[in-house]
């Protein structure tokens, strides 16, 4: 098992650039599944959860070709619409094949994807959509069968926003037989990504990017080429990474305005950008301001980043709380930043920080993706070493990131222990 040493406390300064994004790369493959023939994906992340879900799309039938960047899936001979208990256990990404298995060949046996790190996560919301499509849904022994003769477009609303079950929702509409309207749709880049990505192989979606898609299904889809779009939440990390050593640094290849909710919080805190096209530089806060934050459905504050500004709000000239309206108890990074010596605690599923002068270095543990991504954040900043164990987390979702940190001047290395 390969874990961090990071050497606080150092500046930062140059040019880092952001990879394709690991959550639109893991919904479009599962939707390669919906044409027979060879579709290739370019701006590829080498991450862990790609591997998983290639391995599960050629459990499936389909012949994968994961290189350098690009991922070339051929899902001509598809015929085993199973995804096993071993890969859904590990990645619950996996529950993507069941709308494009559904749609394809009118079966699905997925398994029931327990719960995880930063909440209970259930899929109620994906099952109830692939009912109002007309499957037919049965749990036996751990697995979700499904089976549809035919799939029939519906109004599906839901109750919560969800980018799992309104993605899975739009991957079975897409070949259904007439109008699906999907309502309260989650609007998350990675959506949208998904849906053009849909659109280019044939579909007819409109709405694209808000909460109301509107769906008129096709006979059928064709194999296609794509770029994924830039890592939001790795551009995001690394903004916070300059603000919290309190250095100026330049994020490239990514899209200003999928993190306008954090750059709006950090100009709250004080720091100042200059915005391009595809790079952001940040001027950070010398003092930094408390803010407070509440993460919700986009475009507002990404759950996905509420760790990793927590940690930096630890540093903050005052107090502030922090809450997760979408996983409401992620916090397993809270007691690790304590250990660096922040001063948080949890009340009421709120963190309620109290801005420290200095963490100091000290082992920790990363217990899940993002709250790594934190752990490493406090860890430039700390005094002394800190030492990050158990980063597999870290490697589902961010692409050789301690040689990108290197490339800006951090004292971070991955050893073998
Ligand atoms: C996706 O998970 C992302 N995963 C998550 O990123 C991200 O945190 C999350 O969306 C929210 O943005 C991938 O893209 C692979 P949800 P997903 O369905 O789809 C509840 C990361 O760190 N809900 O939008 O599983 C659920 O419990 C990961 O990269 C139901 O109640 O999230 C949660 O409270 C972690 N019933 C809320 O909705 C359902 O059937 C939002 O979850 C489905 C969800």
């Amino acid at each position: 098992m390969d874990k961090f040493i990071i050497r606080g406390g150092k500046s930062l300064s140059g040019e880092i650039s952001v990879s394709g994004a690991k959550n639109a790369v893991l919904p479009i493959m599962a939707a390669t599944l919906l044409a027979e023939g060879r579709s290739v994906l370019t701006n590829v992340p080498s991450l862990n959860d790609i591997k998983s879900m290639a391995h599960l799309l050629r459990v499936i039938g389909a012949r994968i070709d994961y290189s350098e960047e690009s991922l070339k899936i051929d899902a001509k001979d598809v015929c085993f619409p199973e995804a096993p208990y071993e890969l859904v256990s590990k990645m619950r990404a996996s529950v993507w094949v069941l709308g494009p298995l559904l749609a394809r060949l009118g079966k699905a046996k997925v398994s029931f994807p327990g719960g995880c790190a930063i909440g209970t996560r259930p899929v109620d919301l994906h099952l109830m959509a692939m009912e109002k499509l007309g499957a037919v849904i049965e749990i036996k022994h751990g697995y979700i069968h499904a089976t549809a003769e035919k799939l029939i477009g519906a109004d599906i609303h839901f109750e919560n926003v969800s980018v799992g079950a309104t993605i899975n929702a739009m991957m079975a509409a897409v070949k259904a037989e007439g109008i699906t309207n999907i309502t309260n749709a989650a609007a998350e880049p990675e959506v949208a990504a998904t849906a053009e990505f849909l659109n280019k192989m044939g579909a007819k979606i409109t709405g694209v990017g808000t909460s109301h898609l509107i769906i008129e299904g096709v006979n059928e889809l064709f194999p296609v080429g794509a770029e994924m779009i830039p890592d939001r939440i790795e551009a995001g990390t690394f903004l916070l990474a300059g603000a919290i050593t309190k250095s100026k640094i330049t994020v490239t290849n990514c899209i200003p305005e999928h993190i306008q909710s954090l750059i709006d919080k950090m100009k709250q805190a004080g720091c100042k950008f200059e915005i391009k096209d595809k790079s952001i530089t940040l001027i950070p806060a010398q003092k930094i301001k408390p803010v407070n934050m509440i993460a919700n459905p986009y475009p507002a504050f990404p759950t996905d980043l509420q760790a990793q500004f927590l940690a930096y709000m630890c540093l903050a000239e005052g107090s502030c709380s922090i809450e997760d309206k979408v996983f409401p108890d992620r916090f397993m990074h809270v007691a690790e930043l304590n250990r660096l010596q922040a001063d948080i605690r949890i009340q009421n599923k709120v963190a309620l920080i109290n801005g420290v002068k200095l963490m100091s270095g000290a082992p920790v543990m990363a217990t899940d993706l993002r709250a790594s991504a934190a752990l490493v954040l406090a860890g430039l900043a700390a005094e002394g070493e800190t030492e990050i164990a158990r980063i597999y987390h870290i490697d589902r979702g961010y692409d050789h990131i301690e040689t990108k940190l290197q490339g800006i001047g951090a004292d971070i290395e991955r050893v073998s222990s």
